[in-house]
């Protein structure tokens, strides 16, 4: 973009037709989103793995709506260019398809944002369905599903072995044809990316899917290094947040400590008349 244009799905299938990676990444709050809206980054998403790098949850299924909406409402105020995505958490679409419409809806009504992301493959696809014909747009996303993580019996890689694979691309086509407007494949081999991207004609974007996809996504904090732990093999730290955040509290503390800080430029001045008059009136 040279031009600052707001991001809209015709441009994301344009950028997919011209090969053009599409670059998506998660944020969770305002200031994260300013920059990266201001840097062009193509699709934000307000993830539910906000339980683990905001909440400090062990996982996103005690992520809730309303953890959500005020979240991604401060990431869509931050970011009038990027395409802005609501995560829908765990139980907010699964029970049935009133409430799959109705949640999704509150990402929009509540937080203005341009579309919304939940997990699942054929299993799901009467949720997308049903979303997508409420004039939602909606996205898939399939592969490793953290959401499902128990059922599925860990963080691990998906679609190595012929029949998960299989299964794989029959539910990204299932996804797609139920009105998905893109998905996202997580923890797969990048061929099985490759023979997915090649079939969709919307746009495919991978998080530990290989290089042939139509775009990648990543979490902020994993990007910048801001959360201690052990991180999924696909990441690619770009900075050491942690340890400049560190020693910048701990400089603090011993600024104040050694009376270091305030300093003058820090303070706020008085007429010495004004204070002249308030000493000679305590007298
Ligand atoms: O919640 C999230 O951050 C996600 C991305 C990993 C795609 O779903």
């Amino acid at each position: 973009m040279t031009e600052r244009t707001r991001v809209t799905i015709p441009y994301l299938r344009e950028k997919k037709a011209q090969k053009k990676p599409i670059v998506m990444l998660t944020a969770y709050d305002f200031p994260c989103a300013l920059l990266e809206d201001e840097v062009g980054i193509d699709i934000i998403l307000c993830g539910d793995s906000l339980g683990n790098t905001v909440y400090g949850f062990s996982g996103t299924t005690q992520v809730t709506m309303d953890l959500m909406i005020p979240h991604t409402a401060a990431v869509k105020r931050a970011a009038p260019h990027s395409f802005v995505i609501g995560d829908m958490p765990f139980m907010s679409y699964q029970p049935s398809d009133e409430t799959a419409i109705r949640n999704a809806g509150r990402f929009l009504q509540e937080a203005g944002c341009d579309a919304v992301k939940l997990e699942g493959g054929e299993e799901m696809a009467e949720r997308v369905r049903a979303i997508s014909r409420a004039g939602i747009a909606v996205q898939g996303h399939l592969g490793l599903t953290p959401q499902y993580v128990s059922a599925l019996g860990g963080f691990k890689a998906r679609g190595r072995d012929a029949a998960g694979a299989l299964k794989l691309i029959r539910d990204a086509r299932i996804i797609e044809e139920a009105g998905a407007f893109s998905i996202v494949l997580e923890a797969i081999p990048p061929e099985i990316g490759r023979i997915i991207t090649e079939r969709a004609s919307i746009p495919i974007i991978g998080i530990g899917a290989g290089p042939y996809t139509d775009g990648q996504v990543l979490v902020i904090h994993d990007i910048l290094g801001l959360l201690p732990g052990r991180k999924a093999k696909f990441v690619k730290q770009y900075c050491d947040l942690e340890s400049q955040i560190r020693s910048a509290l701990a400089a603090y503390k011993q600024d104040v400590e050694s009376g270091g800080y305030p300093a003058a430029e820090h303070c706020y001045g008085i007429d010495p008349k004004v204070l002249e008059t308030i000493e000679s009136d305590l007298k």
